[in-house]
């Protein structure tokens, strides 16, 4: 009864801060953290990405995050119904969110497919010597990969459909902290190991000489992707928020339990891939080929691996859930379906655009996409990253800037009692000023648009 007197009839909400604060960490603790986050620092020089990371998150992040709340709690709507409710011509913006929910749910169901496949390959000790071959064969193939991709959607159905504090709640609750006690372990043996010093140097001792800009662009581009903005999950999330709760507190928890994680992960892969001599700069196989490698020469290494594969795992599940919810928020508020309704449909589209990004790592490698000239999975993940999330973020932060108007947003802040916006100030400048700005140049960036500009 409770809910229905905060929230819209039959809506749902978060039974508790701690859930909802899990929830939203479950959302961007992801696939991002674990995998990305290690490659990327290996990619571009190690401690420089860090600290360019870090200052992003305290700047961009941090200020996209409470925007996003923001936008949620006062219109308990999906982000399409929020978006048209606070103007009616910005309905569009809220649409631009949900497809991008459902183009990147269609190809991180597939790697979540492929996390499942490593927990079971790493339990039967089948990878083999050939860490490569084994995974480009496996990935390549037409039918199992899309066994796992299906099992992983399922999975993420069974949450979903539960609904907000019965469903995605109660899995957060108990997927996030184990993650992070696994997370803690594997990272204590991989800093513990013979010769991880070198790791750890590289990771953390900056060498400002390997600083290019590319280096800021990869940065936002994850920081974007890591917190889950730029697409109304954290709209979503927000509007299924009660009227005491303080936004900005949360605000600053979320993205710094994410960041822990994502130096966490760092942690207990680059000393463990130095100290057995791989390579850091491997790119997207850092995972799946240089990790199997490193477990099978670290001492219990195969129960390293499962622990780590089932914390990937987790992370990958309470991340998809969110980008579902998305979709799903906006069939039942604006489109008034039914959850049952709304979760089957939307999955069931998406797990269809995913067959086509599984293919495209085999059978249909040579299809590319035009304009974009990528096959269908790197189509989808560039469009989505690279142009998709930066141009919903870049359209938000001028929406609460100067459409919506600040004062109204700083009033939902502190609405709640006894609730002050102690960061009122920084975050009016950043929202207005600084954040439209970096988005915008990262965005003529991966158009390709800077090099030409500065005359490169
Ligand atoms: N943040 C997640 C990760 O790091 C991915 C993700 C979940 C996401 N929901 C999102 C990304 C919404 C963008 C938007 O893996």
């Amino acid at each position: 009864m409770d809910n229905k007197v905060n929230n819209q009839e039959g809506r749902g909400s978060w039974g508790s801060s701690f859930g909802f604060i899990m929830a939203a960490a479950g959302s961007a603790v992801g696939l991002g953290n674990l995998w990305k986050f290690p490659y990327l620092a290996g990619k571009n020089g190690g401690a420089v990405f860090v600290v360019a990371y870090l200052l992003i998150v305290v700047l961009v992040g941090f200020t996209m995050m409470l925007g996003e709340m923001i936008i949620g709690r006062k219109t308990q709507l999906d982000p399409y119904g929020a978006y048209k409710k606070l103007n009616k011509n910005w309905g569009f913006l809220g649409s631009i969110g949900i497809l991008t929910a459902f183009l990147i749910l269609s190809y991180y169901s597939v790697v979540g497919g492929w996390v499942i496949k490593y927990i079971v390959a790493t339990v039967t000790g089948k990878i083999g010597a050939d860490k490569a071959a084994y995974f480009t064969g496996f990935i390549g193939g037409s039918v199992e990969p899309l066994i796992y991709h299906g099992i992983f959607m399922v999975l993420t159905v069974a949450i979903v459909i539960k609904g907000i504090s019965d469903g995605i709640e109660k899995a957060s609750k108990f997927m996030m902290p184990a993650l992070l006690v696994m997370l803690i372990v594997v990272a204590i043996r991989s800093v513990t190991l013979n010769g991880a010093s070198a790791g750890l140097s590289y990771y953390l001792k900056p060498d400002f000489s390997k600083f290019r800009p590319s280096v800021l662009v990869d940065a936002l581009g994850q920081v974007f992707f890591s917190l889950s903005l730029g697409m109304g999950a954290l709209i979503t999330y927000g509007s299924y928020l009660k009227g005491d709760e303080n936004l900005e507190k949360n605000a600053l928890i979320i993205p710094s339990l994410d960041t822990a994680v994502a130096l966490l992960a760092g942690f207990a892969v680059l000393p463990a891939v130095f100290a057995f001599g791989f390579e850091p700069s491997q790119g997207p196989g850092l995972m799946f080929i240089t990790l199997p490698a490193v477990f099978e020469v670290m001492p219990f290494g195969t129960i390293f691996g499962i622990i780590f594969f089932v914390l990937v795992f987790f992370a990958a599940l309470t991340s998809a859930i969110s980008l579902l919810e998305v979709a799903v928020a906006y069939c039942i508020d604006s489109l008034k379906w039914t959850r049952i309704k709304a979760v089957s449909i939307a999955s069931t589209l998406m797990f269809i655009i995913g067959i086509f990004a599984s293919l495209s790592m085999g059978p249909m490698a040579d299809v590319h996409i035009p304009l974009f000239n990528r096959g269908v999975f790197d189509t989808l993940d560039f469009f989505t990253s690279n142009i998709l999330m930066p141009i919903g973020g870049f359209l938000m932060a001028i929406f609460i800037g100067y459409i919506w108007g600040v004062d109204e947003a700083i009033a939902e802040v502190k609405k709640s009692p006894g609730v002050k916006f102690k960061l009122e100030k920084f975050w009016t400048i950043l929202i207005k000023y600084v954040v439209p700005f970096a988005i915008f140049i990262v965005l003529l960036s991966s158009l390709g648009l800077l090099d030409k500009i500065l005359g490169k």
